[in-house]
């Protein structure tokens, strides 16, 4: 945990952060987040979380408390603050503390908080042998595209893997592959890589950026469509990725193994180029 978080304008430790009760971050879960990888003490892809951040404020009519500047200010000193070399950090805009009543208020100032936590990725072992997930329906709404912080289907859904010893849930809409409960989903089939278009039934995944932009630098065919259950199922290879997972195969589906039950070989050039894309990146910004 950080041993200093940022509230509101000031520097303060965790223990003393404190938000009223009528927040509506707390009442409603009216408010987007962002999560930003540190790598050795470098924000990764930090313009792009801030653009994101900036879709999921207009979304919610939110205006940005900050410019692009304030906040790249604001988080470096942040990193700088805290003990880790590798962090994430977890940025939080809420609609601010007001009399409960649903429609927006007049006059709430927003509630801003970041805190870094410790960047956990996957361990060397689950690299090597992948991860197992569970499917589910995807009950969530219709503006998966904002990155907010009412995040109850996604907890619910989370929990049905975490119950079955699974690193993650991968949905399914109508049959069609989304994403995770917190990460985006990418198949292989026949050396083609497959994952949804960005819509409003996934996140803009920063990481699944990266990945799409490493497959062109390499090579590496994409298609981009709405793929049916069935065949996921029976995909070659299965990876989801995210800020704080980076890629990982899945090779396992309820119990099912995909593929062959190992990483494949698509995979294991994913993770290579992207290791190697984010050391170049730490190094020369
Ligand atoms: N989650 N889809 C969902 C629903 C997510 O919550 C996330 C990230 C992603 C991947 O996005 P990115 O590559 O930008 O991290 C996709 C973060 C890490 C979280 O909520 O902890």
């Amino acid at each position: 945990m950080s041993d200093i978080v940022y509230l509101n304008g000031q520097f303060l430790p965790l223990e003393e952060a404190r938000v009223p009760v009528l927040d509506r971050g707390f009442i409603f879960g009216d408010g987007v987040y962002e999560v930003i990888p540190v790598y050795s003490r470098r924000p990764f892809r930090l313009r792009e979380h801030l653009n994101r951040l900036q879709q999921s404020l207009t979304g919610l009519r939110l205006d940005n408390p900050y410019t692009l500047n304030e906040w790249e200010a604001l988080i470096t000193d942040l990193i700088a603050r805290n003990r880790l070399h590798d962090q994430s950090v977890y940025l939080q805009v809420t609609r601010g503390a007001a009399p409960r009543d649903q429609a927006f208020p007049k006059h709430a100032i927003p509630t801003i908080f970041l805190m870094c936590m410790e960047l956990v990725t996957p361990p060397a072992e689950q690299v090597a042998h992948g991860a197992a997930a569970i499917s589910a329906n995807d009950i969530r709404w219709d503006r998966c595209d904002l990155k907010v912080i009412s995040l109850l289907p996604n907890v619910l859904l989370r929990q049905v893997s975490a119950d079955a010893g699974a690193a993650e849930t991968i949905m399914f809409r109508d049959g069609i592959l989304t994403e995770g409960s917190a990460s985006n989903i990418f198949a292989v089939e026949h050396g083609v890589i497959l994952t949804p278009p960005k819509d409003n039934h996934v996140l803009p995944g920063i990481t699944y950026d990266v990945v799409l932009e490493l497959a062109a630098a390499n090579g590496i065919a994409v298609e981009l469509g709405y793929f049916e259950e069935a065949r996921i199922r029976r995909a070659d290879e299965l990876w989801c990725t995210s800020s704080t997972k980076e890629i990982l195969a899945i090779v396992e589906l309820d119990g099912q193994a995909i593929g062959n039950g190992k990483p494949g070989p698509i995979y294991r050039r994913m993770y290579q180029y992207y290791q190697a894309y984010k050391n170049e990146v730490m190094r020369h910004g």
